[in-house]
This record gives C-alpha cells, structure tokens and sequence, in this order.
C-alpha cells in the first residue's frame, strides 16, 4: 500500500506522515530528505551549485541510504543537520534539476519496492507514486505555513524572513521542468489552516478506512 503526500512547505506533511505510519505500523518516507542530503553533501564538499554539470556528476557519486526514517549520506547519519538554513534554502534549485530528480527517484523506488508507505514530498501523488491507493495534497495560507517554520526553532531566521523563504521556495517548486508541486486531479485537498495535526490525521486516516 503507498499513501502518497504532497503540499508547500510548512503545511504539517512530515509529521502528520510520520504520525499515520506510526498508527498503520507502515515506514514513513521523507523525499525532501533526500534532496536535503544532497544538498548538504554539495555545500560541504564546496560543488558551486550554479554548475548544472557538477552538481549532477557530484550527487551521481553520493551514497544515500534510509534507516529508520533517519538520511544516512555516505554512511552518515546527517538527520540532524538537514533543516539548516543553507541547505533549506538551496534544496529546492538542487532539486529543480531533473537528473538529481532521477538520482533521487531511483533511489525512492529502490527502498520502497515492496513496502507499505506514507511518502511526502512534492511529486509523490503525481510522477514517484501515480498508482498510489491513497493521495493527499496538504495545503496552509502563507502566514500559517511561516508560522509553523518559526515555531519549529530550526530557523535562525526571523518570522518575515522566513515567509520570503518560504514563498521564494515554494514558487520554484511550483514551476520546475519536472516533478513541479501540483494537486493529482485525484487526491484529497485538505486545507490545514485551521485544522491541528491530529484534526489532519483523522481526516487522513477516516479516507483509508472507507
Ligand atoms: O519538504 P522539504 O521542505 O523537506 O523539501 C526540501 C526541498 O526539496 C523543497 O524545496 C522541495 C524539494 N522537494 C522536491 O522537489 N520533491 C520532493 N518530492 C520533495 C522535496
């Protein structure tokens, strides 16, 4: 069984991921991780990010692994590290570029083969998993979607710089070449605004138990 994700930022899908594979006793898959890591890879290793060519050569080279809904890059565990500002702020031009979006789905599709999943991201209902049985597509008004950034502490930035992030981001994930964040013609639009997490998750799991 896949349950497919996708929205914005800030718009609760990793955690409310996270809680229904914990309820179905299924793995979470974290796709923006994967993304992240690489960035995180090519910031360290120094890659300028604007060399198309050397961005793709380098993310070829990198090893990505998946342990308990935790990155593991080159057989470390960089969880930790992943909700940076740097790499927040470029994962999304790193993942703008279709060959590290195929590096990235390969490798997605390699885990999962024959698991059940909760998977989020940007693509999952629409190119990673269009058969999925169960997709949703996440949705907040901006000021909501900066709020929760902000009240996550992982941002040293300050609540409006935040939501220039923010809408800088998910401007650029919504016209990408391939894998652009769009609503699947067949899933679910929630509304998050003024729902909590638990309200989401109800919803959520009320469609799968129909
Ligand atoms: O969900 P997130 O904020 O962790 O994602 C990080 C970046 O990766 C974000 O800019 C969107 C991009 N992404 C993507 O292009 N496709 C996905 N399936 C998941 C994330």
């Amino acid at each position: 069984m896949v349950i497919a994700i996708d929205g914005p930022a800030g718009t609760g899908k990793s955690t409310v991921a996270g809680i229904i594979a914990k309820r179905l006793n299924i793995t979470f898959l974290n796709s923006g991780s994967f993304y992240r890591g690489l960035t995180l890879a090519i910031l360290e290793a120094g890659v300028d990010i604007s060399d198309k060519n050397a961005v793709i050569e380098f993310c070829k080279k990198q090893d990505l692994g998946y342990v308990n809904s935790h990155l593991i890059l080159n057989g470390v565990d960089v969880e930790d590290r992943l909700h940076e500002d740097a790499v927040s702020a470029n994962a999304s031009p790193v993942s703008a570029i279709p060959e590290v979006r195929h590096i990235v789905n390969d490798k997605l599709h390699a885990i999962t083969k024959s698991l059940s999943i909760v998977c989020e991201g940007r693509d999952m209902t629409t190119v990673v998993f269009p058969d999925a049985e169960y997709k949703f597509y996440l949705d907040a008004s901006i000021d909501v979607q900066a709020q929760r950034r902000f009240d996550q502490g992982v941002s040293n930035l300050s609540l409006e710089e935040i939501k220039a992030a923010i809408i800088k981001r998910d401007e650029l994930d919504k016209n990408k070449v391939e894998g652009s964040l769009k609503i699947a013609p067949d899933a679910t639009y929630i509304d998050t605004s003024d729902l909590t997490i638990e309200n989401v998750c109800e919803i959520i799991i009320s469609k799968i138990h129909q």
